[in-house]
């Protein structure tokens, strides 16, 4: 589902009047405009959510207050303070790709005029290429159980005071036929450590079942197992992977990923879109030796494994890992890659991480928000199992009611929509 930015109604034109629809008169940051209403009894002083000149839905002005606030960019900026060689960097990526040196120089700025400039930027990129709809995805965790021992990960195989879990098939079907039927999402994620113990006629079986049920495109997001298994779970109805490359520093990827190997984890990124997938990847800010040459490496390394959705967050330490007294990765950092990300994709998913909101909370929500990010993923695993998926301490559970309260497009027409944006985003990427 989506949400979208509130108006107050100023006035509607020939309230009385029996035409369903209505002209009406709206202000919003932008100023005054007219646009089309399809709402009955709407009067002035009401609040609507609207999209390409059209109100969708009425809402309740605390919500509006509420919704505004979180999606609407706070500063002003006054380009003439900014460097002109930053300012030409920002101009650039409109006509052309920019280079290496040119994204170092836009991710090390610690300047403020210049990263507001940056995220203004990248918001309005933003803006031009996906309107005011922000999408909201979910996510089921369904087993924390993990074959691998990679150093920043609190669900390492070595970890020991985990309690560990896994969702049965039926639970796993349920869950998503819940989020789906009851709450409206048209996007869920299944991930899990990699655990090999649910086999791959398991995993195409849970997928057929929940595509028999419910119109929903699934991702997996279940690590490294092979091409052969993603090619079942491909044909069984996922549309999806989220699969983080982690680093594209060879040397660093391998130090803190013992048993794996960097060229296994592009091989299954390239594969799986060889297959078709849509491809959501990306990386972690803050491992250990990683530069901010490394970060832009990564950015460009989206670009060439053609990632349709990206997924960056600052390394958060974890108690019992190798990695605990590493610092975390930086949230400034974070948010100048949301930006840059956009800037070089601009009609890419970009999702504001778990990892961001847990180290800055509802103002990481909204500073991604107005970053170029435009979209949320909310977590869906049942209550019961959410404190064990413990990749990280204390992952952020936002204020996620006023999002599905107000969330657009539940019904499954908006599955067709979808389905040509996805279509879309394959011609437009090749
Ligand atoms: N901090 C932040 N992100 C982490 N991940 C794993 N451990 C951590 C951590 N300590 C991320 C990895 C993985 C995703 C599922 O979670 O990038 O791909």
């Amino acid at each position: 589902m989506c949400l979208t930015i509130p108006a107050k109604v100023l006035s509607v034109e020939d309230p009385h009047s029996d035409v369903p629809l209505k002209r009406i008169t709206i202000r919003d940051s932008k100023g005054e405009r007219l646009i089309t209403a399809l709402l009955p009894d709407l009067k002035a002083g009401d609040w609507v959510l609207y999209a390409s000149d059209m109100a969708v839905t009425k809402i309740g002005e605390d919500d509006a207050r509420e919704i505004l606030d979180l999606l609407e960019p706070k500063s002003q900026i006054d380009l003439s303070q900014l460097d002109s060689a930053f300012l030409g960097i920002l101009r650039a990526c409109h006509t052309r790709e920019l280079k290496r040196e040119e994204i170092i120089r836009l991710l090390g700025t610690e300047d403020k005029t210049e990263t507001d400039a940056l995220f203004s930027e990248a918001n309005t990129i933003r803006q031009a290429n996906l309107k005011d709809f922000f999408c909201i995805h979910g996510i089921v965790e369904f087993s924390n159980q993990c074959i691998r021992n990679c150093f920043y990960c609190g669900l390492r195989r070595e970890s020991k005071d985990v309690c560990r879990y896994r969702m049965t098939p039926d639970e796993i079907v349920s869950s998503v036929d819940d989020a789906v039927t009851r709450r409206g999402y048209k996007l869920i994620v299944l991930q899990s450590g990699d655990d090999f113990s649910y086999t791959d006629d398991m995993l195409a079986g849970i997928i057929r079942r929940i595509k028999e049920r419910c119109k929903v495109f699934i991702f997996m997001s279940v690590g490294e197992r092979g091409l052969e298994s993603y090619k079942r779970m491909k044909d069984a109805g996922a549309s999806g992977v989220l699969f983080r490359f982690e680093t594209s520093n060879k040397a660093i990827y391998d130090s803190i990923h013992p048993g794996q190997s960097y060229e296994d984890r592009i091989a299954h990124l390239r594969g799986m879109k060889e297959m078709g997938y849509y491809i959501a990847t990306g990386f972690l800010i803050g491992l250990p030796g990683q530069t901010v040459a490394d970060i832009a490496d990564d950015i460009r390394t989206l670009k060439t494994i053609g990632a349709n959705m990206v997924t960056v967050g600052p390394f958060i330490p974890c108690n019992g890992t190798p990695m605990y007294s590493h610092p975390a990765g930086s949230a400034a950092m974070t948010l100048k890659v949301t930006a840059v990300a956009r800037l070089l994709m601009p009609r890419a998913k970009i999702p504001v991480t778990t990892a961001l909101e847990t180290i800055e909370s509802e103002e990481g929500r909204r500073l991604g928000l107005s970053s170029g990010a435009n979209s949320l993923m909310f977590n869906l695993t049942p209550e019961r199992h959410r404190v064990d998926y413990r990749i990280y301490p204390n992952k952020y559970h936002g204020k996620e009611e006023v999002w599905e309260k107000y969330g657009l497009f539940k019904e499954g027409l908006s599955y067709k929509m979808l389905e040509k944006k996805m279509f879309e985003a394959f011609e437009a990427q090749g």
